[in-house]
Order: C-alpha cells, then structure tokens, then sequence
C-alpha cells in the first residue's frame, strides 16, 4: 500500500508534467484537454504497470513513466467518449462535470480523439528500445482498439435494453474493460524483459482481475451514491452489467469467487512478482460483504 502510494505520487508528477499541450489561438482546448487527466481517477491501470516494474526492475521505473502515461490517455479517453449523450450519457466524472458539460459535445469528441492518438505519439517516443516499442504499440492499439475496448463498447451500447446470455456478456466485458488491464500488466512485462511463457501467463490474470474490476463497477453504480463514486451512477439501468444479469448478491457472489480465484493464481509467479501483485490487489480490491 505504502509502496503503491508512493508510486501513485511519482506518477501524478510525471501526469502534471507531460500535459498534452496545444498553444493556439483556440481559446479553451488546450484546458479541455488537462481537465480530465488532472481530475485524478485511481490509476489503477499506470500502478498495475509499474507496480510490476518496480518489483522487477526499479532501475527502469523512469523509463516506464511515459508507457504507463499512454495508458492512462487512453483510458481516459475512453471515460471521456463513454460519457457522452451518445453512449452512456452522464454528467459527473472524477468528481467533476463531464467533459461535455464543462464546455461542448465537439470539445469532448476531440479532446478524446487527441488523447488516444497522443497516447501512441508518447509511446513511439519513450526511451526504450525500438523492438519494445514496436511490442508495446501493438499491445495496446490492439486491447484498447477494435480487438479490445472499442468492440467491448460498440456491444456494450448496441445490446442495450436487450439481455445477452452470460458468456457473451463474459466477451462483453473482457473486452470492454479486461483487456485494457490485461494489457497495463503486459506492458510492465514486456518493458521488464519477461519471457512470453511469463507474458502470457500475466496477460490472463489481468484478465481475471479486469473481469472482476468490471463487477465491482458494476456493483458500485448500482450500490454507491454519485458523491462516494464521482461519477453517475444508477446509470446502468439498460446495460447488461453483472449485477442486472445476475442480480445484486449473485454478482457479489461473483466478484468474491473471482477474487479468491485471483489470489490463489498469484502463487503460480515468482516471489517478486507475487509480492507486488498483491500490494495492488490490496488496494484496489475489497471482498464484497452481504
Ligand atoms: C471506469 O474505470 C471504467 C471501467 C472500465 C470500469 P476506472 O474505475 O478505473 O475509472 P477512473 O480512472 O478511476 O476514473
Ligand atoms: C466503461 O464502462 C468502460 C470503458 C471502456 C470506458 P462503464 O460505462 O461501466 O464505466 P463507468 O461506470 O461509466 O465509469
Ligand atoms: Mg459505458
Ligand atoms: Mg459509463
Ligand atoms: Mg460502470
């Protein structure tokens, strides 16, 4: 926790210094783009990724920032698209108004587009090598694009108001949110120099660790108030969330299986990977109670 805390500091100052910047004469844009990365989040996705570096090899901390920041972008992209009228329309992120209520429809359209492609620009210019690049840029343009989140999202919208059977709302939410986390830990692998063998192994628990994420935002917009949350919540009404397919204690039931699953999978790494895993899973989980 301590370890994750000082982390989190470490990346938030990173954050505040690579602002996207866009001196024109646009009078609000450039404002528009820093409003939802300053506005916070848990981090959850950077932390997994340096987490997992910093248990490995703290001595390329400084150079996963950047990779760890690209994924932070395009996450926050994908909250700031999720949240329009269009999608899941709703007006308080982060603690603060969406982007569209803050200023316009067009602004949080660009201001989501410019973050996603910036995210790659970061990743072509960090300081590693090119063949890690090259890895990392296809990991994430491949988990948060049209493998990944974007197919997760088109069904996520399209299918609503219709119920879908559990596995493919499973498919749903593996690639809507799963994929994404999944990728963040990869990404940690591949900057670390992990073989494919240990690679793929930590893809699949950031599978299981997404899915169970998932379900605990599904829990929290059917549980939480807005001012405990800092989004909308009560908003899921027409999706196909956990907790509408499952009902409340099933989707509980559900999120602490899977975290039981999640800790007991941790023993197949080695210590230094186990050990940092599991700091993140103690603060960013909680077991569910009834
Ligand atoms: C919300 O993600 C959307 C999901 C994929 C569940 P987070 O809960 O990580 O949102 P922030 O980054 O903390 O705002
Ligand atoms: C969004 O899932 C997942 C994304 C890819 C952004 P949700 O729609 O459940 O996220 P929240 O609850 O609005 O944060
Ligand atoms: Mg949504
Ligand atoms: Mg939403
Ligand atoms: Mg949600």
């Amino acid at each position: 926790m301590k370890q994750n805390g000082k982390l989190i500091d470490q990346f938030e100052e990173y954050l505040l210094d690579h602002l996207p910047v866009s001196k024109t004469f646009h009078p609000i844009f450039e404002d528009a783009l820093g409003e939802m990365l300053k506005a916070g989040g848990k981090r959850f996705r950077p932390i997994l990724l340096l987490s997992l570096v910093q248990g490995i090899n703290p001595l390329l901390i400084q150079n996963a920032m950047p990779v760890a920041l690209a994924i932070e972008f395009l996450h926050t992209y994908s909250l700031i698209h999720d949240d329009l009228p269009a999608m899941d329309n709703a007006d308080l992120r982060r603690g603060h108004p969406t982007l569209h209520k803050t200023f316009d429809e067009v602004t949080a359209i660009l201001v989501g587009d410019g973050l996603n492609t910036h995210a790659f620009n970061i990743l072509a210019n960090a300081p590693l090598s090119s063949e890690v690049k090259i890895e990392l840029i296809k990991t994430l343009s491949s988990d948060g694009g049209i493998d990944g989140m974007i197919i997760g999202q088109a069904i996520d919208c399209y299918f609503e108001n219709q119920t879908i059977e559990l596995e493919k709302l499973e498919y749903l939410h593996i690639h809507k949110t799963a994929k994404l986390i999944a990728s963040s830990l990869k990404m940690g692998a591949i900057i670390v120099g992990l073989n494919q063998k240990v690679i793929n192994d930590l893809y699949n628990f950031g599978i299981d660790i997404g899915l169970l994420f998932q379900i605990q935002d599904d829990i929290i917009d059917e549980t939480a108030t807005q001012e405990e949350a800092g989004k909308t919540t009560a908003n899921d009404g027409a999706k196909n969330s956990f907790v509408n397919l499952l009902g409340l204690d099933g989707a509980i039931k559900s999120a602490n299986d899977l975290a039981k699953k999640c800790e007991d999978s941790l023993s197949q790494f080695d210590d230094s990977i186990a050990s940092a895993l599991t700091s993140v899973l103690n603060s960013y989980f909680y077991r569910h109670k009834k």
